[in-house]
């Protein structure tokens, strides 16, 4: 070969060198690709809890989400994976609308139905109805909307609804016509409002033992004397606490239900009793001595109450959160912590005003407060179910830095004494000892 065609050939080798490179590159990745997949899935298998496997089952509507189904199962386990450890924040960032891929056949429809339709039941329904939070719903409490029935009473809440879910929502004049259309109904009137509104259901005879599960969200129900307001049985009546930022799957609500067994009051207690008379919203259950009385438990049991039966605290589970209380004493000690909104309030508009007499502008300031507080509430929620979280958040402080500073300065100022004697006195008010007030 001549000289310079040698150098033309060598000149063209060294050009495409670089592409041969590449495209060796690219066929090892795709090899490695090929091979990592089948190993991951395999993997995951192994882990995969039993009930997750009943969503994982058709990869058809997986595929309709990725041109390579097992590559979307397999970012699908990463993200379930991920999950476990998230906030509640977090996983509604992570929302998927996967609803498809559940046997919807597995699911127990609830027919929601509310009796008052103001703040709080426009909030619940809300939750209920809000397209994302079907995925919720199904995968974490197997539930599926059907319906909501409410009552047409503060007529311009409930047409709101009816707009905003004008193919779930139907309003009805008569608290009857709800509880006859519904399978859970949700109690949401005032206090004063409850007696009639239960007897006149009473007398209506609408009840279904077998069908009907009744949720209070008044604060001063009693779920014994609901139990006898509705001849329901035991199991099927709860009072629960939420706030309306349930509505965007955001808070955790209290949830109690009564105990499987009817009370009986001791011998001493007689009917005149004066604790019987208290009408404090204190624990009413304490004051009896609880047996396992089947027979009792039975007369109020009629019908197959396991039928039908709609998981309560696995739909609040499912819409943001729910500790479950074991009696209304922990209920109404439960109920403080919500109570600490307008302190929290409170310490953030002192931050603001601090900021603005130190020449920050008030637009500044109002924004870096809220922006810088969520940040750390969202900080201290992650893991929150580990009961040392806040404890582990103050250590981490860095030792004589200025957080640390900040905290002993209160703290030597009994600033933290001064919280807990302002919980003692609003839940002694809860309770009807007190007007809730603190000496100034
Ligand atoms: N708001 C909250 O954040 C919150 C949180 C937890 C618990 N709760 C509790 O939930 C209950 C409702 O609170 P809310 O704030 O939602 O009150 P609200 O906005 O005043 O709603 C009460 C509703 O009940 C209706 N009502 C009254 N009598 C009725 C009857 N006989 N039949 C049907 N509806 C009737 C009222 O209609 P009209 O307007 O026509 O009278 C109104 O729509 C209260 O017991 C409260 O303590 C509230």
């Amino acid at each position: 070969m001549h000289p310079s065609s040698l150098d033309q050939h060598t000149t063209r080798i060294d050009r495409r060198r670089p592409i041969i490179i590449i495209t060796c590159f690219f066929i090892l990745f795709i090899f490695i690709i090929g091979t990592a997949i089948p190993a991951v899935d395999a993997f995951c298998d192994s882990w995969r809890p039993k009930h997750i496997n009943l969503h994982l089952q058709q990869p058809r509507t997986f595929g309709a989400k990725s041109s390579n189904p097992k590559l979307f199962i397999a970012s699908h386990y990463q993200s379930l994976t991920k999950k476990m450890t998230l906030t509640s924040t977090e996983m509604k960032m992570s929302d998927i609308d996967n609803t498809n891929c559940i046997d919807s056949s597995t699911l127990t429809q609830i027919k929601a139905g509310f009796i008052g339709c103001g703040t709080i039941a426009s909030s619940i329904a809300t939750a209920l109805a809000t397209p994302p939070h079907s995925t919720h719903l199904a995968q974490h409490a197997g539930l599926s909307l059907h319906s909501i029935s409410v009552t047409k009473r503060s007529e311009s809440k409930s047409s709101k609804l009816k707009q905003s879910f004008p193919d779930i929502v139907t309003i009805y004049d008569s608290a009857s016509d709800v509880v006859h259309n519904s399978n859970v109904v949700f109690l949401c009137v005032l206090p004063q409002q409850v007696e009639k509104v239960l007897d006149e259901l009473k007398k209506a005879n609408v009840w279904r033992k077998e069908e009907h599960t009744l949720v209070s969200l008044v604060a001063t129900s009693n779920v014994e004397e609901l139990i006898l307001q509705s001849n329901l049985p035991r199991s099927r009546v709860y009072k629960m606490i939420c706030l309306p930022s349930i509505a965007k799957r955001e808070g955790c609500a209290l949830l109690q239900r009564a105990p499987s067994s009817a009370p009986i009051a001791l011998p001493s207690q007689s009917p005149t009793d004066d604790s019987r008379n208290n009408n404090s919203a204190n624990d009413k259950n304490e004051q009896h001595t609880f047996i396992d009385n089947t027979d009792a438990n039975n007369s109020l049991n009629e019908g197959n109450d396991n039928n039908n039966n709609i998981d309560i605290k696995a739909m609040l589970m499912a819409l943001g959160g729910c500790v479950e209380c074991r009696n209304d004493t922990i209920m109404n000690t439960m109920m403080i912590t919500s109570c600490m909104m307008g302190p929290l309030y409170g310490v953030m508009r002192a931050n603001r005003d601090w900021l603005v007499k130190n020449g920050v502008t008030p637009e500044d300031a109002s924004y870096f407060v809220g922006r810088s507080y969520l940040s750390m509430v969202q900080d201290a929620e992650r893991n929150c179910q580990d009961p040392k979280r806040f404890d582990d958040l103050i250590e981490e402080q860095t030792p004589g830095g200025l957080n640390e500073q900040s905290l002993r300065n209160l703290e030597k100022q009994k600033v933290f004494e001064s919280y807990d004697r302002t919980m003692d006195a609003i839940l002694s008010r809860l309770q009807g000892t007190s007007d809730g007030s603190l000496p100034s």
